[in-house]
């Protein structure tokens, strides 16, 4: 049984210099942190690569997510962000020719363990894809459908859990009338919230997105961004996303990634760069992270 709450689980995984006693270069713009000296980390990877057969899609990964945070990914097309983040919850696993080497420690324990259930990790840990994905049942059958399996009979209890899963992704009002109806039948936007309320009904402690806003419109992505910042009080979040915009201003950390060449031709993915957002977007330490911020590249 996955166990959550470790005794390790208490680590600071700051980059601030002024914790560590370091001096400050004069020219660092010091954000505002939300990451006080006792935050939690939730995801630790060490030394990562994830390959395809013999193709290493990102290597060299050394990342700390923060709990209650909202993480972002960020990086050209085809640097293994997608990839990352299905790591984090075990989704490659259902790859076949997928393979992981390094390490991947959550709430202290190691995820990868021969012992750990990837079942039960993907339930810990939700996941939300780029296109809103709803099975073909009703509203309710598709957010109910998590807490059936795990085992929930009881009509008054599910139809309390799909209500707050509905309401925790800001959908309920516009669907609690029609929640025979299918779950096709919603726009995009409210499919994709339906989607995020599908994840919550398991009361996950993680929520990945991939590119959760990349279908929607700029008022269907406002909402999407509201509600990740509601659940960031209750859950961790890591996205991937390709709208620096949305990066500035709905992440509280980014992790940039780009696209090395080998000598041997070979592509693959590494981390530049990882730090609070705004000192990110505004100070870029590597000059690979500020050609991509400011749109000279990728
Ligand atoms: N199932 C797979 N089998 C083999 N190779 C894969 C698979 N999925 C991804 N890759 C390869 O791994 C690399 C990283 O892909 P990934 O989808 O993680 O990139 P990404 O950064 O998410 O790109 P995008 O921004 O276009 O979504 C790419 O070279 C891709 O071709
Ligand atoms: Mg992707």
């Amino acid at each position: 049984m996955f166990q959550l709450g470790n005794a390790q689980s208490g680590t600071t995984g700051t980059s601030n210099a002024t914790m560590r006693g370091m001096p400050l270069d004069p020219m660092t713009i010091q954000a505002p942190s939300r990451e006080p000296a006792d935050t939690k980390i939730v995801f630790e990877l060490e030394d990562v690569a994830i390959s395809y057969g013999a193709n290493v899609a990102i290597s060299g990964v050394n990342l700390q997510v923060p709990e209650n945070q909202i993480t972002a990914l960020i990086g050209p097309s085809g640097c293994g962000k997608s990839t990352l983040l299905r790591s984090l919850n075990r989704m490659n696993d259902l790859i076949p020719t997928a393979s992981l080497t390094g390490s991947v420690h959550y709430h202290g324990a190691d995820l990868y363990a021969a012992t750990v259930d990837p079942v039960e990790v993907r339930r810990r840990i939700g996941m939300v894809f780029q296109k809103p994905n709803p099975f073909p049942k009703s509203i309710f059958d598709n957010v109910a459908y998590g807490p059936r399996i795990l085992g929930t009979k009881n009509k008054k209890v599910l139809g309390e859990l799909v209500e707050r899963a509905l309401t925790r992704a800001a959908l309920w009002d516009e669907v609690k009338n029609k929640l025979k109806t299918s779950g096709l039948a919603l726009s995009g936007g409210q499919q994709q919230r339906l989607c995020i309320a599908r994840a919550l009904a398991v009361e996950p402690d993680a929520l990945l997105m991939d590119e959760p806003c990349s279908a929607l419109d700029p008022i269907a992505t406002a909402r999407i961004e509201e509600l990740m910042f509601e659940l960031r009080e209750s859950i961790t979040i890591v996205i991937v996303t390709h709208n620096m915009q949305q990066a500035a201003r709905a992440s509280d950390k980014t992790a940039f990634i780009t696209t090395d060449v080998g000598a041997d031709e070979h592509r693959s993915g590494r981390l530049v760069e990882f730090e609070e957002t705004q000192v990110l977007f505004t100070t870029p330490k590597d000059e690979r992270t500020e050609a991509y911020i400011t749109g000279r590249f990728g």
